[in-house]
């Protein structure tokens, strides 16, 4: 009796046959995942994903080439061409014209306005701002001592670093390389730390895609057609916003030949209870546990494109997103949205 409607060959027949295979398919599918998330679990039995245990890297590899904006910018030059010249990370080197607030603050500066005149370059925002000429040596910048701040919009005034109380100077080229280049240059060679260009271009973020993509977008990172996973995103993003860690290949606080599509977590390793430390703003905390959930937690539905718009410079997005505990990194429990936290950021990864 209980073969009777299977054996008929009736359509209700053959639609519990087919629903029944859908369940043993899904079912097995589902101890697949399973199993293959459990083998990215961490050894410590600590319930986190392990996030070195997927995809590549470049570490022990040359420099990739790659396509320059210049040459993005000729078919892209209408949606991205247009807001690029002011998009703070194409901006974060440039040249030192009269009008920049800092350069007119070191001219004032009693002890190192004498070098005021050697600067070619300004690195920096509103908060701080860094002065750097161009050295013999290829892909190379020599960085003044001192640092130009900026609290809440007002003035610059160029103080020394923390922890340094020489005189102003010079500090030699392999400074900057050692130190900032892989977050403020693009192309760093992982043998001789000399950037391909200064500042931040297409690559970075959308690494060496194919021209093919004009054929098919799907070719091209963090085109709108391939949905990355979340852990390839952040990984973009983090390689530069995660300040604080280092790169295991050669020491430096920045990742070794890190290119889009890569798992950065091979290379670069990072304490995430950083995420929970009073000592960071909520400008970086907000980041760094973002980024936690995903390659930690194995989040899917929100990485920093849930919020930022990276060519428009925008955070319109996050507004229509559902309120949760993340939220309360910039908005305090009780008060309205509209009155966000505000916040200083400092970093001694960069000195400011
Ligand atoms: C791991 C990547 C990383 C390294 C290494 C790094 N930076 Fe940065 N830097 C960033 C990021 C990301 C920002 C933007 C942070 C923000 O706005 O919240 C930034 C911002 C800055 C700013 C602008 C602050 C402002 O808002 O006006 C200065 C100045 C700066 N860095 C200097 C340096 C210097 C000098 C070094 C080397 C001693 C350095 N950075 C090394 C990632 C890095
Ligand atoms: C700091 C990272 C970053 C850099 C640098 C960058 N992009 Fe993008 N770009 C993105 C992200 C992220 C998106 C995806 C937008 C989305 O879905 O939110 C994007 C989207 C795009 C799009 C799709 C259209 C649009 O307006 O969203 C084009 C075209 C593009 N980028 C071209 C470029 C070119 C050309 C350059 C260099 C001049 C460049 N990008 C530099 C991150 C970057
Ligand atoms: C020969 C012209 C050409 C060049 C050069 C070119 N692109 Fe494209 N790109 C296209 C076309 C055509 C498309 C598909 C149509 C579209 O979505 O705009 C596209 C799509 C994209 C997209 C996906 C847009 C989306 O819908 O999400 C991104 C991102 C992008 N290009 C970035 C770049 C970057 C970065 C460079 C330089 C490395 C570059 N392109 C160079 C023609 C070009
Ligand atoms: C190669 C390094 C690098 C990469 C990759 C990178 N950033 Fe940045 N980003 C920076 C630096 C450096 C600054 C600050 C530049 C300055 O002001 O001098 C910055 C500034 C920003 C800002 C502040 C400016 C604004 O738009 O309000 C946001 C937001 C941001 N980045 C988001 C992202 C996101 C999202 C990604 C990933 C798609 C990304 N960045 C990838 C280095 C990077
Ligand atoms: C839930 C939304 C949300 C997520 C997720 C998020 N951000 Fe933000 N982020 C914001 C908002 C909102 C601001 C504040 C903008 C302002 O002050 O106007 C901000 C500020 C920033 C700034 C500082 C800009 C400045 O200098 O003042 C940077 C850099 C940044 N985010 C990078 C990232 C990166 C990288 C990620 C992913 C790892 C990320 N954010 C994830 C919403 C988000
Ligand atoms: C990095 C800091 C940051 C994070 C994280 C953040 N916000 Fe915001 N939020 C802001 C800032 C700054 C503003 C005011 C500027 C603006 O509207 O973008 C704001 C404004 C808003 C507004 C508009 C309020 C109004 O009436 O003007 C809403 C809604 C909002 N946030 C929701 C959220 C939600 C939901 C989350 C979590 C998913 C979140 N925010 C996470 C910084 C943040």
């Amino acid at each position: 009796m209980v073969k009777a409607p299977l054996s008929r060959g009736s359509w209700g027949a053959r639609f519990f046959a087919v629903a029944w295979a859908l369940v043993l398919l899904a079912s097995l599918a589902s101890s697949i995942a399973r199993r293959s998330i459990g083998q990215e679990r961490g050894a410590a039995g600590s319930g986190q994903l392990d996030p070195t245990a997927w995809g590549d890297d470049h570490v022990d590899e040359p420099l990739p080439e790659f396509v320059e904006s210049g040459e993005c910018l000729f078919c892209h030059r209408r949606e991205v061409g247009s807001s690029w010249a002011r998009n703070r990370h194409q901006r974060t080197i440039r040249d030192a014209t009269p009008a920049e607030p800092a350069l007119a603050a070191l001219r004032k500066d009693r002890s190192a306005a004498s070098l005021a005149d050697e600067v070619e370059l300004i690195l920096g925002d509103r908060r701080a701002n860094r002065f750097l000429k161009r050295s013999a040596q290829y892909g190379k910048l020599d960085m003044l001592s001192v640092v130009a701040h900026s609290r809440r919009g007002r003035r610059f005034r160029v103080r020394q670093v923390p922890d340094d109380d020489k005189p102003p100077r010079w500090l030699g080229v392999e400074h900057f390389a050692q130190n900032c280049a892989g977050c403020h240059a693009t192309g760093v060679d992982p043998q001789t730390a000399a950037f391909a260009l200064p500042s931040l271009d297409c690559f970075v973020c959308h690494g060496d895609s194919p021209l093919e993509h004009a054929n098919d977008s799907r070719e091209m990172i963090l085109s709108r057609t391939r949905h990355d996973p979340p852990r390839v995103v952040i990984s973009i993003c983090a390689q530069c916003h995660l300040r604080g860690g280092r790169s295991k290949a050669t020491g430096r606080p920045y990742p070794t030949n890190f290119v889009p599509g890569d798992n950065l977590f091979r290379d670069f390793v990072f304490d995430f209870s950083l995420a929970d430390s009073p000592d960071v703003s909520p400008g970086d905390r907000h980041v760094i546990d973002n980024v936690r959930q995903v390659v930690l937690n194995g989040r899917q539905d929100m990485t920093c494109l849930s919020c930022h718009d990276v060519h428009r410079q925008d955070t319109r997005r996050h507004r229509k997103l559902k309120e949760e505990r993340y939220c309360g990194h910039c908005h305090a429990p009780g008060k309205p949205l509209r009155e966000p936290i505000r916040y200083e950021v400092h970093s001694p990864v960069c000195q400011y």
